[in-house]
């Protein structure tokens, strides 16, 4: 882990993804230390953000370090025609590691291959989002107390949906049932299924969910992704394919969570935020914690 970028979540090992879970539960009970002094740490994102960038900022000010970057790629001189191999050479010089947003798949392999840094993906296009896997893994793990045989829903655009793709690969590494529930437009593509396959693992496929769900440990909402649409008419089709509401949940496990990684347009229902059930505000707090272990354990801190 020390020294190496985190692109893919099959760059980490089962046994890895449990060391960062253990020291993000350690960071959570002590968020405050001065592990960071003296660290310069960059996030370059080329595409919008909330939680990941304020959260691996947060994570990165609370332990002492510095942070460099921009928001929006649109100050920087990319729109001069710099391209992603020279902006990599120059903020490599600035900095011990580098976090990366970028639309394009594969950009932040790329951007690895080229860095005398490590780099770390914080999304790349529809491709993978592994940092939001670990701390979902977090949460996870939190809510039920185990990672092993859980009956996972994922549930709307599971075509686009990064964090589906990763958080899939991931937890097929503890037995994991599954449930994809999506329109045909938006089905998990076919490449995760077989890998399923060839690990025996269990997966079924549904179009709606009110009178499945009473079997879920977890339920991962996500959002359409508008932005990784070519024809706004095919996205307006499937927007709202599935709304969860308050009602829905009356018969569900009184252990289930709702998992989604933010942002939410329609699907869930603000009157769930109330609900015992709801998780997904806690979730994006639990990536501060994890950021915080996956980053000290890069820089080999922890
Ligand atoms: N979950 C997530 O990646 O959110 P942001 O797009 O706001 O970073």
């Amino acid at each position: 882990m020390v020294g190496k970028s985190l692109i893919s979540i099959n760059d980490y090992s089962k046994e890895e993804y449990l060391r960062i879970l253990d020291l993000t539960a350690e960071f959570e009970k002590k968020p405050s230390q001065n592990l960071l002094h003296g660290y310069v740490v960059a996030t370059l994102f080329f595409e919008p953000s909330t939680r990941t960038r304020l959260s691996f900022e947060s994570a990165v000010n609370r332990l002492g370090g510095k942070i460099l970057g921009f928001a929006d790629a649109n100050v920087t001189s990319v729109t001069k025609g710099e391209t992603l191999h020279d902006t990599i050479k120059m903020v490599q010089n600035y900095c011990d590691l580098i976090v990366i947003r970028h639309p394009l798949e594969g950009s932040a392999r790329y951007a690895s291959e080229v860095a005398s840094v490590p780099v770390i993906n914080a999304g790349d296009g529809a491709n993978q989002h592994p940092t939001q896997t670990l701390l979902d893994m977090y949460s996870i793990k939190k809510t039920q107390n185990t990672l092993d045989d859980l009956n996972i829903f994922f549930v709307g655009d599971l075509k686009y949906g990064r964090t589906v793709h990763s958080l899939l690969m991931a937890m097929s590494k503890f037995r994991t049932t599954f449930n994809f529930i999506s329109p045909d437009e938006l089905k998990m593509p076919n490449e995760y299924k077989l890998y399923l396959d060839s690990l025996g693992l269990k997966y079924y496929e549904h179009k709606d969910f009110t009178d499945i769900i009473s079997h879920a440990d977890i339920i991962y909402m996500t959002r359409v992704q508008k932005e990784r649409f070519s024809d706004p008419i095919e996205y307006e089709k499937v927007k709202n394919a599935y709304i969860l509401r308050n009602n829905m949940l009356e018969n569900t496990k009184d252990t289930v969570k709702i998992l989604h990684p933010l942002p939410r347009v329609n699907e869930i229902n603000e009157d769930v935020d109330e609900n015992k059930k709801a998780y997904y505000f806690i979730q994006a707090l639990n990536g501060v914690y994890t950021r915080m272990a996956i980053i000290t354990s890069i820089l080999g801190l922890k």
